[in-house]
């Protein structure tokens, strides 16, 4: 390792680091590493005092999440240590531990950090000269890029609550008389719930509990009796009610309610609440997604989203009136790299498709993840920075028009930006797939059946529930498949009663999500579809990983659905006139 003099914003910083002292988490394996680091110590051996030693059992406890998570709140570097490749104790660990630093590194330098700043290296028990020299060659490198730029921002303690708390099962619904009593500021929070939400309109039809595809694999979640638990003002048992992070806010119980009681957000809002008495829950997959979208919404990182648009001969423009925004996309494929699908691929169908249709718009270079799922997860401060920063820049590049491929982002950039910045977007929102629509309608462009899509059989479409429930688009990604000549067919919940793909804001992937996704390709397959066509990323990515994993064993005939992404099977069957 050598000395770099580069600091996050590439600038010139002296390698002793003047007064900075650096603070380093080091993750150590229990076997190899930490009894390395055991062996310097008794050896008295020397090395600066700038490391804080967390031990694993094995470095294939690692979690990319850990890495980011230490970034976040405010460590200078981060080292990761296991056994040599062939030495690790539980076989492959290390090779996970490996990949684990590798998906850090790319993700902390699309956050806008310098991928410099973590660390991996294999130490022995026997090499206490080793684990001393790299804890010194790691703080020079460390005082070469200065301080971590997150370490001056207050730390957000219901972060720190999160990823410090330990939820044993929380599959397990609470038990009130470990509730809190009531305080003024819970009780006002509960009194905003209710008054944005219209929950005090409810009649306790339940309804919305029968509709819950949730409720129905997992009845420890009620939310009609979330509703009467806050008519009760028992914010302190609904804050410490775990059940509430299962919710999916899919949307289905708004359809239902008859007196218009916006549950999702009821459920959100009690989230806030959560948090802000530690009783946050970390996010599926380590809570990567959630701690990404977190660094890229503090100002001094510079997050870089656009790799999607360096591939396939995409025309922009920058004095275009049209802005092409394309959600956070391209950032998934790190989460789950087993899962077999390129994620950039529908942002650049989306702009292959613009460009047919004779638009090269803007390049949204600086834009930042959208913050859907802080926002339904409750973190109103990181969501509040997303949305001020995102909606300013789309405003500066200039253009009236911000078209969108991810069904999500669309909604929080229409819906959700201007009630939390208090100001207009200033910009027509569209989807991509309405664009096309119209340009069918005016005979610009045509739908044609691929040569090797003669046989395949029939399609289904996904009714995603940003897609549906949140834009009202049902009738125009029907009408473009229908268009090609594909057999169209339908499946049981469609349109505004479609069910949810089981993974809402990344909150959990637990038994009931896998459940709906499981249930949802059986229900395709039953249609007769051998291809399920989505407009979202977030579901076309599960019902892959769905296949790839333990759903296909059980109902073999659900592996047989092709998953395809809605711009994607656009792009490659439309034509000029
Ligand atoms: Fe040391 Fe697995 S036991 S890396």
């Amino acid at each position: 390792m050598t000395g770099n003099t580069r600091n996050d914003a590439g600038e010139a910083i002296a390698e002793d680091g003047g007064d900075f002292k650096p603070l380093i988490v080091a993750f150590t394996c229990n076997w190899c590493s930490y009894a390395g680091a055991d062996f310097a110590g008794i050896s008295r051996m020397q090395y600066p005092a700038s490391i804080r030693v967390v031990r694993l059992m094995c470095s294939g406890r690692m979690h990319p999440g850990f890495i980011l998570g230490a970034l976040e709140m405010g460590a200078d570097g981060v080292m990761v240590s296991g056994c040599h490749p062939g030495d690790c104790h539980y076989t492959f660990g290390n090779k996970s531990g490996q990949e684990a630093v590798e998906t850090a590194i790319e993700m902390a330098e699309m956050a806008g950090l310098n991928g410099d700043r973590i660390h991996l290296q294999w130490v022995s028990a026997s090499e206490g000269a080793l684990f001393a020299r790299t804890v010194d060659e790691f703080t020079r490198t460390i005082n070469g890029l200065g301080p971590n730029p997150l370490g001056r921002e207050p730390v957000d303690p219901s972060v720190v609550e999160m990823a410090c708390s330990i939820h044993e099962d929380m599959t397990v619904a609470f038990e009130p008389s470990q509730a809190p009593e009531a305080t003024r500021e819970g009780l006002e929070v509960l009194r905003e719930a209710f008054d944005s939400t219209h929950a005090y309109r409810c009649i306790e039809c339940g309804k919305c509990t029968g509709i819950c595809p949730v409720n129905a694999r997992y009845p420890a979640f009620h939310p009609r009796k979330l509703v009467i638990k806050g008519m009760y003002g028992l914010d302190g048992e609904l804050a410490y009610d775990h059940t509430i992070w299962a919710c999916l806010e899919c949307g289905l119980c708004r359809e239902a309610c008859r007196v218009d009681v916006d549950l999702p957000e009821f459920v959100r809002r009690l989230r806030s609440l959560a948090r802000s008495e530690g009783q946050g829950e970390v996010g599926t997959h380590g809570g990567l997604i959630h701690t990404f979208d977190r660094l890229c919404s503090h100002s001094h990182n510079e997050p870089d989203l656009t790799s999607w648009s360096k591939e396939g001969r995409l025309r922009f423009d920058p004095r275009s009136d049209t802005v092409f925004v394309s959600g956070y996309a391209g950032a998934l494929e790190q989460i789950i790299p087993d899962v077999e699908y390129d994620t950039k691929a529908s942002p650049r169908d989306a702009v292959r498709i613009l460009n047919m249709l004779g638009v090269r718009p803007v390049l949204f270079e600086t834009e930042r993840p959208s913050g859907h799922d802080l926002y339904y997860t409750g973190d109103n401060n990181a969501f509040g920075r997303l949305a001020s920063m995102n909606a300013e820049a789309l405003r500066a590049t200039g253009a009236k028009r911000a078209v969108f491929v991810c069904p999500e982002t669309m909604h929080t950039y229409r819906d959700l930006y201007p009630v939390v910045t208090g100001e207009p977007l200033g910009l027509e929102c569209v989807h991509v797939i309405e664009l096309v629509t119209e340009a069918l309608a005016e005979e610009k462009v045509a739908l044609r059946m691929l040569p090797n899509d003669q046989g395949l059989g029939a399609i289904t479409y996904h009714d995603s529930c940003r897609m549906g429930r949140m834009l009202g688009l049902y009738d125009e990604p029907r009408q473009v498949i229908e268009e090609t000549g594909d057999e169209l067919v339908e499946m049981v919940h469609n349109r505004g009663y479609a069910d949810c793909c089981g993974v809402g804001a990344w909150q959990r992937c637990d038994p009931a999500s896998r459940q709906l996704r499981l249930a949802r390709l059986v229900e395709a397959h039953e249609a007769g579809a051998n291809r399920l066509v989505t407009p979202c990323s977030r579901c076309t990515f599960h019902f892959k990983c769905q296949q790839c994993h333990d759903g296909a064993e059980e109902t073999p005939s659900t592996e047989d659905v092709e998953i395809i992404d809605l711009a994607t099977y656009v792009a490659e069957r439309l034509v000029k006139l």
